[in-house]
């Protein structure tokens, strides 16, 4: 029999900052999803890339002095970029496309010239406000409060000859499909698209820019370069082989079962992307799934607010299976979550540590103990005893697919713990340390008690497989599963293990964690990568007001001696200087430089003072001008230096 087929997708992220535990986040909801079908028996396409076109990466990589090319690069295939956290974090994907791969970029030429050919794109002006960093553009009714309704940042105003694609054409289409079909869920978010895009009228989209050249280029119409939208949605048809040779899946995986998507880019995808679908006469995935928002402390992460959390020093610390467990475990799917450190490690502990890694070890000990490993074939039941673990281990596999089938993640694991809950129940009320007493009289119920502990850990390793790929493969080993009994349908045949099931010893699955002195150091690693994301160097960026000349020539500054230097006391900052300006009295400055010189490095050198401003008490001592130095910040520190003058300069000297 063929396979069933299944293709499910990620959105493609921009590269235009390191990726944060958000992104992570969706990814990592691709991937269960895309490794329970396999498990299921399907055959899977998994697609996940990124989009690397647009102006905010031209203007970033600006910034950067280098390429838009080069700053992609760097960020998709660097040290710790995409594709290395990908890795990190076991993602399964069987494709990955990048919005520059030349297949690409030729297949978007011919979709948008195919649109335009059948009359759907048409060129025209464009009058309204762009929102860079989501490359979005809007139109004044659109906006909230003047401001970008996605982001809440500022808009620019934007005019410019445009090719704009009929998008007002498919709206009554549109919204059909999303109120009458379940093609847009959770079904919540239907109202909001009809009611704040649809309703208030679909206007068409402008999709060309001429402003900035770091897209594809229109090929019909030099200086325009296709939005950046258009590129970005057409991956899920181009990494498939639509109008490219690079491929050949199209007709194998299209339409898609599910597009994975955040929240706010929703409207890209339940709007756009099927009116262009349309256009090209191709059939509509047939399902987005809605994704919500990872928060701290309430808001949105994003690098720009500077909140964000990085995945790698959580999975270096927790593991790559605990934080993915986290993910889906703690927050609804649909909805957003609040996440924090404190909730991670809890569920680390709680859920990995106490229930499921206790009841591994405590079984596997267990069956060392008191049968060397081996479980006898000798076994007694006692229905009375073992029913009700039994009937719920049994039931677990439809109960979780129910969930699974509806992207209900957290509901998923929570059915598969409440077994896990039941068995170490299960172990107190069989109290296998008392029955090992008396071997003789009790052997074979203990065995028995053992082996649904087993079969149990089985049926709950096999279905987190999706979850926790690697560790749910050593519950697995350690069980002394075998291939045949590691697979879905066994997920769902009680009995599957051998009763002579030999059990392997292995290491603690899930230490726990010392939850105060792991918030102590990630409250550390968190301000180091606060300090490491500072500019090097920083200088006062605004000029000064302008002063006439006459004004300027009226500050005395002269070169000056330092006779003696000396800290001041009861002061961390000041030094106290005696200083020849070449009037043959002494002069006495303080200035507030000890954080940056010794005092006994500065005495003989010649230095520049500015003399003629009046005499201020600095802790009760008298400052008669103040000496020059240059000032910028370097990782958000303050630096200073003292403008050090040539030695043959002569006290005195004034400066002009
Ligand atoms: O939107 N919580 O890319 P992107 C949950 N290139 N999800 C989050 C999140 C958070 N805190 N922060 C970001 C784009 N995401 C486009 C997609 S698809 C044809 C083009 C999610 O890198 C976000 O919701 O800004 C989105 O789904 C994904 O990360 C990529 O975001
Ligand atoms: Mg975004």
């Amino acid at each position: 029999m063929e396979k069933k087929r299944f293709y499910i997708t990620t959105p493609i992220y921009y590269p235009s900052d390191k990726l944060h535990i958000g992104h992570t986040y969706c990814t990592v909801a691709t991937d269960a999803m895309a490794r329970y079908k396999r498990l299921t028996g399907c055959e899977v396409m998994f697609l996940t890339g990124t989009d690397e076109h647009g102006q905010k990466i031209e203007d970033k990589a600006r910034e950067a002095g280098i390429t838009p090319q080069e700053f992609v690069d760097n960020i998709v295939r660097g040290d710790r970029g995409i594709l290395d956290l990908w890795k990190l974090m076991n993602i399964s994907n069987d494709r990955f496309i990048r919005t520059t791969d030349s297949y690409h970029v030729s297949a978007i030429q011919k979709i948008f010239k195919r649109m335009h050919d059948n009359g759907d794109i048409y060129k025209g002006k464009y009058v309204g406000k762009y929102c860079k960093p989501c490359e979005s553009f809007w139109t004044d009714s659109q906006l909230v409060d003047g401001k970008c309704p996605d982001c809440g940042r500022e808009v620019q105003d934007a005019e410019e000859e445009a090719y704009f694609f009929k998008l007002s054409k498919y709206a009554d289409k549109i919204q059909h499909l999303l109120e009458d079909t379940d093609f847009l869920e959770p079904r919540s978010r239907v109202n909001e698209m009809v009611n704040n895009f649809i309703k208030p009228g679909l206007e068409d989209l402008c999709v060309s820019r001429t402003s900035f050249t770091w897209g594809i280029p229109v090929d019909f119409d030099p200086g325009h370069v296709v939005y950046v939208w258009v590129d970005a949605l057409s991956n899920y048809i181009t990494a498939l082989g639509y109008d490219n040779d690079q491929y050949d899946d199209y007709d194998k995986f299209w339409p898609a079962d599910v597009h994975f998507v955040g929240k706010e880019i929703v409207r890209f995808h339940s709007i756009i992307w099927p009116a262009m679908l349309m256009s090209l006469g191709l059939p509509l995935p047939k399902k987005v799934f809605g994704h919500g928002w990872l928060l701290l402390d309430g808001g949105k992460m994003s690098k720009s607010k500077g909140n964000v959390v990085d995945p790698y020093i959580l999975a270096e610390m927790f593991g790559v299976d605990a934080l993915r467990f986290f993910l889906l475990r703690t927050f609804p799917f649909g909805s957003d979550g609040n996440f924090s450190n404190e909730a991670l490690i809890q569920t680390i502990n709680v859920d990995l540590a106490n229930d499921l890694g206790n009841l591994l070890s405590r079984t596997v000990s267990m069956v060392g103990k008191y049968f060397g490993g081996t479980l006898p074939e000798n076994q007694a039941e006692d229905p009375e005893k073992d029913g009700e673990l039994v009937g719920m281990a049994s039931a677990l596999r439809s109960r979780y697919e129910e969930q699974m089938e509806h992207f209900a993640f957290q509901n998923g694991l929570a059915e598969i713990f409440k077994v896990i809950d039941r068995a170490n129940k299960y172990i107190d009320e069989n109290a296998p340390w008392v029955l090992a007493k008396d071997m003789e009289a009790n052997g074979s119920r203990l065995a028995h008690v053992m082996y649904n502990l087993l079969e149990t850990l089985r049926v709950c390793a096999i279905l987190l497989t999706p979850f926790i790929p690697t560790s749910a493969a050593e519950v697995l080993r350690q069980i002394g599963a075998c291939e045949k009994c590691s697979t879905w349908d066994s997920a769902a045949q009680w009995g599957s293990l051998p009763q002579t099931a030999a059990v392997q010893r292995g290491e603690n699955l899930f230490p726990r964690i010392d939850a105060e002195k792991a918030l102590a150091q990630l409250e550390a690693a968190a301000e180091a990568a606060k300090k490491a994301a500072l500019p090097d160097l920083e200088i006062e960026p605004r000029l000064e007001e302008k002063v006439d000349f006459d004004t300027f020539c009226k500050s005395d500054f002269r070169a000056v001696k330092v006779k003696d230097c000396q800290p001041v006391k009861k002061s961390d900052k000041l030094l106290k200087f005696t200083l020849d300006d070449g009037t043959g009295a002494d002069r006495q400055i303080l200035s507030g430089i000890a954080k940056w010189y010794k005092p006994e490095d500065l005495i003989g050198k010649t230095l520049m003072a500015i003399v003629n401003l009046p005499p201020r008490k600095m802790m009760g001592q008298e400052s008669q001008g103040m000496l020059i130095s240059a000032v910028h910040t370097e990782k958000g520190e303050e630096c200073l230096n003292l403008l050090i003058l040539d030695d043959k300069i002569p006290a005195g000297a004034k400066m002009c």
